[in-house]
Parts: C-alpha cells; sequence; structure tokens
C-alpha cells in the first residue's frame, strides 16, 4: 500500500488541467453494454475506478483497447456471462449500473448486491422499484439481484427521493424497452446528462436532458458512437478549494465553470477572486485568509455533498465560525475525526458539523476512510504546519488522477511513499 506524505504551509500556484469525470465514464462504460457495435470514449481519467469498470466488463465478455491517444475502445456488443461478480462488485458500488442495460439488452442479470461503503449504507432500493415497474421481474437471495424479463415495458416512473445512479439504470433500461418511458425527480447531476448526450448519438431518444423529467422513447437497438466524456466538476473544485486553503492562485483548465456554479458562489463568499472563461476557472485568494462560510449538501444544482468534505477543512482554518450540513448521506463525516487531530475545533451534532476556524492546523499520521474524506485530509495536510502522512492512498486513486503529481505542479510538497 501507499502513503502520502505532505509538507504544509505553501501556496499553491500554477495551471493544471481537468481530468474527465469519473462519475460520467463509469455510466458511460456501462452503457457500452447496451450497442451492438463497440463505443470509443476519449478524455476518460485514468483512475482506479475505470480500471475495476473494465475489469467487470471483461469479465462478462467485453474487450477494450487502451489506445495511444489515451482514447477507450470499448466492445461490449456481445456478453456471455451475465453475472456481476461479488469480488468485483464489493470494490465500486458503481457497479449496480450493469443491472438496467444487462436486463434490457438480454433479458436476465445476476448482480451482486453492493452493499455499504463509508459513507452510508447505500441502498439500491430505489434502482429495484423501478426496475419492476418497467416489468422486471426482481429476487434479492444470496447477496445477490436476480432479474429477469421477457422485455422491459416503458412506463411513468416516480422517484420518491432524488437518486443519480438510479436515474441513469433507468435510463438506460428504458432506451431498448417497448414504448416510452417518463422519469419524474429525475437527478439533474451534469453526469447524468453526460450519459444521456452519449446515448442518444448511439441512437437513443432522449428529452428534457438535464431537467427534473426525462422522456425516453425506447428503439429497437443502438449503434457504436465515439465520444468525449465531460470534466470532472468535484476534481477541479477539489483544486480550487486546495488554493484556497494554502492562500495561493491557480487556475484550472479544460474544465466547465457552468455546471460549478453553487460551489465557485461559495468560494466566492471565503474571499476568493473568480476569474472564468468558457472552460477555465481562475482562484486568487491574493494572500488572504478564507472567510467561513455555511454549508447545506442538496442535489443539483445545489451544493454538491461530493464536495462538502473538503469544505469542511477549509473551515477549520478560515476566520469565523461555520455549520456544514450533510443531507445527502448518513455518515459522510470520517474525515471529522482525523480533522480534529490536526487540531481543527469541530463538534458534530447530528448530521451537522458546528466548525470555529483556528489559525493553523498541525502535521500528523493520519488513515483515509473514503475518496471525498481523503481529498480533505490531503487540503488539511496542505495547510498544515509541519508533515501529514496520509496511509491507504488508495482510496484517493479512485477519484483523483496523480494527484501528487498535480499537486506537485502547482508547488506543493508531497511525496507518494510505499508503507
Ligand atoms: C452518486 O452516487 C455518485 N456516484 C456519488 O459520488 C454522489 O455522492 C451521489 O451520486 C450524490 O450526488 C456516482 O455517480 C458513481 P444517490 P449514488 O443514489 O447514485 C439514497 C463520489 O464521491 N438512495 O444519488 O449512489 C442514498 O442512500 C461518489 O464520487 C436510496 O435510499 O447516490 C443517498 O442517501 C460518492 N436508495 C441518496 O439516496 C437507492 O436505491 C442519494 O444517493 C439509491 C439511493
Amino acid at each position: 500500500m501507499y502513503k502520502l506524505i505532505i509538507k504544509g504551509g505553501k501556496p499553491l500556484k500554477g495551471t493544471i488541467k481537468a481530468a474527465g469525470s469519473k462519475n460520467s465514464s463509469l455510466p458511460i462504460l456501462f452503457s457500452s453494454i447496451l450497442a451492438d457495435e463497440a463505443i470509443t470514449l476519449s478524455n476518460t481519467p485514468q483512475l482506479s475506478d475505470i480500471s475495476t469498470t473494465l475489469r467487470l466488463l471483461m469479465s462478462m465478455g467485453a474487450d477494450f483497447i487502451l489506445e495511444s491517444d489515451s482514447s477507450l475502445f470499448v466492445d461490449s456488443s456481445k456478453l456471455n456471462n451475465l453475472v456481476a461478480d461479488y469480488d468485483l462488485v464489493k470494490t465500486m458500488r458503481a457497479s449496480i449500473l450493469v443491472l438496467g442495460p444487462m436486463l434490457t439488452k438480454y433479458g436476465k442479470a445476476k448482480v451482486s448486491l453492493p452493499g455499504g461503503c463509508a459513507i452510508g449504507t447505500r441502498p439500491v432500493n430505489l434502482h429495484l422499484q423501478a426496475l419492476e415497474e418497467l416489468g422486471a421481474k426482481i429476487e434479492v437471495k444470496n447477496g445477490y439481484i436476480y432479474a429477469q424479463t421477457d422485455g422491459l415495458v416503458g412506463t411513468d416512473i416516480h422517484f420518491d427521493q432524488v437518486t443519480v445512479t438510479a436515474t441513469e439504470n433507468i435510463i438506460m433500461a428504458a432506451t431498448l424497452a417497448k414504448g416510452t418511458t417518463t422519469i419524474n425527480n429525475a437527478a439533474q447531476e451534469p453526469e447524468v446528462s453526460d450519459l444521456c448526450h452519449c446515448l442518444n448519438k448511439m441512437g437513443a431518444k432522449i428529452s428534457g436532458i438535464g431537467t427534473l423529467i426525462i422522456t425516453i422513447e425506447g428503439v429497437k437497438k443502438l449503434h457504436g458512437t465515439d465520444y468525449f466524456v465531460c470534466s470532472d466538476r468535484i476534481e477541479s473544485a477539489t483544486y480550487l478549494v486546495a488554493a484556497a486553503i494554502t492562500g495561493g492562485s491557480i487556475t484550472v483548465k479544460n474544465t466547465n465553470p457552468q455546471v460549478m456554479r453553487s460551489v465557485l458562489g461559495k468560494l466566492i463568499e471565503i474571499g476568493a477572486d473568480i476569474k472564468t472563461s468558457k472552460n477555465s476557472i481562475t482562484l486568487n485568494m491574493n494572500g488572504k485568509r478564507p472567510k467561513a462560510v455555511n454549508i447545506k449538501t442538496s442535489t443539483y444544482p445545489n451544493f454538491p455533498t461530493d464536495m462538502q468534505a473538503q469544505f469542511t477543512a477549509l473551515n477549520t482554518i478560515a476566520e469565523g465560525h461555520s455549520t456544514i450540513t450533510e443531507n445527502i448521506f448518513e455518515n459522510r463525516f470520517m474525515h471529522i475525526p482525523e480533522l480534529m487531530r490536526m487540531g481543527a475545533d469541530l463538534n458534530l451534532e447530528g448530521n451537522t458539523v458546528i466548525c470555529k476556524g483556528v489559525k493553523s492546523l498541525t502535521g500528523a499520521h493520519l488513515m483515509a476512510t473514503d475518496l471525498r474524506a481523503s481529498a480533505s485530509l490531503v487540503l488539511a495536510g496542505l495547510a498544515a504546519k509541519g508533515t501529514t502522512t496520509i496511509e491507504r492512498v488508495y482510496h484517493l486513486d479512485r477519484g483523483y488522477e496523480t494527484i501528487e503529481e498535480k499537486l506537485k505542479l502547482l508547488g506543493a510538497d508531497v511525496e507518494r511513499v510505499q508503507d
């Protein structure tokens, strides 16, 4: 295993390029199951979750080639094994996204229940309920989902609560269903829209993209396509917070400020100078200490839960008091005890953290637990006085492409060392 060693206190300066979106690439890779031909993706990030997805698709009979220009050629058109095995699914919950495509294309699927993770129990009841409404027969036993259908039939689906991957599963299932499906209270996250745009390039008929009501008219088949995956808004925002927490000034290129308004609004509130162009964002703290800012996570276009841990880290050294309320996941606070070991003044009351900004944190030996909590520990280490060591950085590698390289580009003193 590897750990990161960070010597904190250096304001980050410079320019980096955002990677392609993890949470776009994953559903789009699984959508390759729907097509009768291969798809070619560009701008997919080099992350362990992507390799896990490719391994899972390969275990089901798919082929892929990583081209020299780093585009990804994926042919999942002829699967010969309709089982998503526990050993692979347990490492990545998003594997549940094989269910909709497999069911609608082949009429049956056996998918391991993903199980919970550090941030919550992560149930999949909304996925299964909606697939049953489309005509699937579903049984859950021995830790597996057994699903089958003689042919899915489009219908009106209503999600009681907004759910990103359940929306994506139903969109994919509905593309080859008989008739029309309408999804009410659909997730509006940009990654859902990116999946829809790719599916439409493959011949699907999806409208209402990016709104609460998405309509999918079933078609007979989907063909191959090539698709450029959108940039990762959470990776981009994480680096902007890295600059903010160290009082630096950076530019993130190949990103899309249009889908980051709620986060950029909060960065302006902490006192950052933000300049944007069509595909870049520049943040400059002008050497100032950030001001504390209150956060309430919600669904898109409001403040994303995937940025909560990072803004909690920012608030620990900000001027003033703040409250951070997590409304999406029941246990997305694994970073709190670790930040407190660095001297943060935090109190957790239910789903709200009460934070009193301190002048500075001190470096410590920390343990990463989940993807975004790990990112918040890196941010705290960049700002802290002294050295911070973060164990189990494999959590970070799931969502941040070569994180230490990008941080070094920005002047951080960070090394990845073997345990
Ligand atoms: C997606 O997870 C993202 N993952 C998460 O990003 C992100 O935090 C989350 O959406 C919210 O934006 C991917 O896109 C691969 P949900 P997902 O279904 O789809 C409850 C990261 O860090 N729920 O929108 O699993 C659920 O427990 C990851 O990149 C049910 O109760 O999240 C949660 O409380 C972490 N039953 C709420 O809905 C269900 O069947 C929203 O979850 C499904 C969800």
